[in-house]
């Protein structure tokens, strides 16, 4: 069969071998930006005086009927057997207007037609994805207007820490989300330049005017230099990096949600319509989706991972290893797209309960409040923690929690402390202490969640 390059050959080229080779199967999913590229490039051809007007109208026409074609039956792309996409649309555009279609590739070079097929792609698709991580954001607002005053602990060593409101918590999953929002916002900027007219790797010999295939592709920058532009995937990197962080924010987020709908935390109760039964066990009710999440979360490590590697040995300019990442960046795009959609259906739904949470929050983690306490009727930060401590130790080795001890037994440990110890020493007094703009105090939590609502509407 003969291909883009068969001229130079005296051989068919090894079958398997071949087939080997072949990228169509996965740059497929390019082929609107190919058609968008090239005909972009046609006109560029035609205002350097390279392509008549009646040539160019018979491409971009060509182009469009080849996109209507692929749009009423896609699965053309599927039987076809050429090498790539680009391959494709230049064999179904020829046989469509003959001899104006082969006139297409003048001064181009496919090592450029991928770029600015790929960074078109990312372009469109990243918003996508963005619109995805705002809907996983829209949840844990809902959550956390759900949640109201309730409160919970909260952890660190994975140990009760102090009491916050189960607001705080959702609303700090948002701000995390919001630095993915970012990340990818950074991604789909770093595709954002025009590589066309870098030709093969040394540039090209016709009048191309770059600026204007940029306006006409919507890009707002041109790429520096050929040689640098033939070779850079360094926007599929920044793409799976974003892509990579994300889905580590949704698997400790699936992490958290596993374990607050637990038997053991009982939280939360895990909605019917994602949980998942045991074949065997009658009583189960798994979260399998959050767990699906968290595992895929180890794939996109390994795919940002596996870029870099291939990257890392590569001389200047294109090499064959770069067609690898396509099929990278769309497994992380669709398993990104799929584990936000999941988050966000089971995070929605969950139903919180707010008197498991409350009972969880009241123990000794108020110790922290017993030590503020005499802090303000005095005595040295430093004295107070080791008052606070003795009792502490004293109720644990007994079993109990501060709301055990009555007036006396307080103030066997210090004589400071007085009545309204018992109004200080509570989630709600705990929480409503708490001042500063990110604390979980309800003022700043009303704020946050009002700056999140916003962002919601607005984000950037
Ligand atoms: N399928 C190739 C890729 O994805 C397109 C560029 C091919 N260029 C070449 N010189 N073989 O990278």
């Amino acid at each position: 069969m003969a291909n883009l390059w068969s001229g130079r050959f005296d051989s068919a080229p090894n079958a398997e071998v071949f087939d080997f080779g072949k990228s169509l199967g996965v740059d497929k999913r390019l082929i609107d930006d190919d058609l968008t590229g090239s005909s972009a490039w046609a006109q560029a051809l035609s205002k350097a005086g390279v392509l008549t007007p009646t040539d160019t109208d018979a491409i971009v026409a060509g182009l469009e009927a080849v996109r209507a074609a692929v749009h009423a039956d896609p699965a053309m792309l599927d039987r076809a057997d050429d090498e790539d996409v680009h391959a494709f649309v230049e064999r179904e555009l020829v046989a469509r207007i003959g001899e104006a279609g082969k006139r297409l590739h003048t001064g181009r070079s496919r090592n450029e037609q991928v770029s600015v097929d790929f960074r078109l792609y990312l372009r469109r698709r990243i918003p996508m994805l963005q619109r995805g991580v705002v809907v996983v954001v829209e949840a844990m607002v809902a959550q956390a207007e759900l949640a109201g005053q309730a409160t919970m602990p909260s952890y660190t060593h994975l140990r009760r820490a102090q009491p916050v409101l189960v607001a705080h918590v959702w609303l700090s999953h948002a701000a995390a989300l919001r630095r993915d929002w970012d990340r990818l916002e950074t991604a789909r900027r770093e595709a954002d330049l025009m590589p066309l007219g870098s030709g093969a790797i040394a540039g090209t010999s016709y009048a191309i005017d770059t600026e204007f295939l940029a306006r006409t592709l919507g890009f707002s920058r041109v790429t520096l230099n050929s040689i640098d532009t033939s070779g850079d995937r360094d926007f599929v990197a920044s793409f799976l990096y974003a892509c990579a962080m994300c889905m580590t924010r949704l698997s400790r987020l699936a992490e958290d949600v596993i374990l607050f709908t637990s038997e053991e935390f009982g939280f939360f109760e895990l909605a019917d319509e994602v949980a998942t039964g045991s074949s065997l066990m009658p009583q189960k009710k798994n979260p399998d989706p959050m767990e699906l999440v968290r595992g895929k979360a180890g794939r996109a490590i390994g795919v940002l991972a596996g870029w870099l590697a291939t990257m890392k040995g590569l001389p200047l300019g294109y090499n064959k290893d770069l067609q690898e990442d396509k099929a990278l960046a769309f497994s992380a795009e669709d398993d990104l797209a799929g584990c936000l959609m999941t988050s966000a259906a089971v995070v929605r739904t969950l139903t919180p309960r707010p008197a498991v949470m409350r009972q969880a929050a009241s123990g000794l983690l108020l110790a922290t409040e017993v030590a503020d306490y005499l802090v303000g009727r005095g005595l040295p930060f430093r004295t107070a923690h080791e008052v606070s401590g003795k009792v502490v130790r004293d109720l644990y080795e007994a079993g109990r929690d501060f709301s055990s001890l009555d007036l006396q037994n307080w103030q066997r440990y210090h004589p400071l402390f007085e009545e309204g110890v018992f109004r200080a020493i509570t989630p709600e007094a705990a929480v409503a202490a708490r001042l500063t703009p990110q604390s979980t105090g309800p003022g700043p939590v009303e704020a946050a969640l009002a700056d999140t609502k916003r962002w919601v509407t607005k984000p950037a």
